[in-house]
């Protein structure tokens, strides 16, 4: 999973960089993140989506501070919905991608939580806070 990540972040790192027409640049917000677009109302319930998936993580660890291997697995699959995906639906290729590894990790967290192994579970949460943390890096609702 982690090879994938790092070819996935090399891969946007590149297509980043190859962007640079004016009509490109005007979607890079003033960090430097790429914009997400949508409207006010849109980014506003995409935000509070967002929140619900932090609420989910805190709930897959407190499962398994309880080794609650299996109640961690159905918060999982609850949270990330049908597809474990994260539920954001942008016409930006690379946002779109990055939803796509999300959506395997949770998928991978989801089916490793089964195996009750701690290691393997905290390796596969970790995997998944990696795509969170990079998304955030890289993108930005408009
Ligand atoms: C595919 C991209 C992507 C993934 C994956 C992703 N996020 Fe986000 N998230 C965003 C964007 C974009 C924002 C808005 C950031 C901004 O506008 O500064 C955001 C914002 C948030 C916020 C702030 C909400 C608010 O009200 O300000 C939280 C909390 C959050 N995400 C949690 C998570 C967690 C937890 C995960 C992983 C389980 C996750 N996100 C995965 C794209 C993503």
């Amino acid at each position: 999973m982690k090879k994938t990540i790092i070819l996935f972040l090399a891969l946007f790192a590149v297509s980043a960089i190859a962007v640079s027409s004016a009509e490109a640049r005007s979607h890079i917000g003033d960090d430097g993140r790429s914009l997400v677009p949508g409207s006010p109302d849109e980014s506003a319930k995409r935000l509070m989506h967002m929140r619900e998936h932090l609420s989910t993580i805190q709930k897959v660890v407190a499962a398994l501070a309880l080794e609650d291997f299996s109640g961690a697995s159905r918060i999982t699959k609850k949270g990330f919905g049908h597809g474990h995906g994260i539920g954001i639906k942008a016409d930006i290729e690379a946002f779109s991608e990055m939803e796509h590894v999300f959506e395997e990790s949770t998928g991978k967290l989801a089916k490793t939580l089964k195996t009750n192994d701690m290691k393997k579970s905290l390796a596969a949460l970790e995997d998944v806070l990696l795509i969170c943390e990079s998304c955030h890096d890289a993108f930005k609702f408009q």
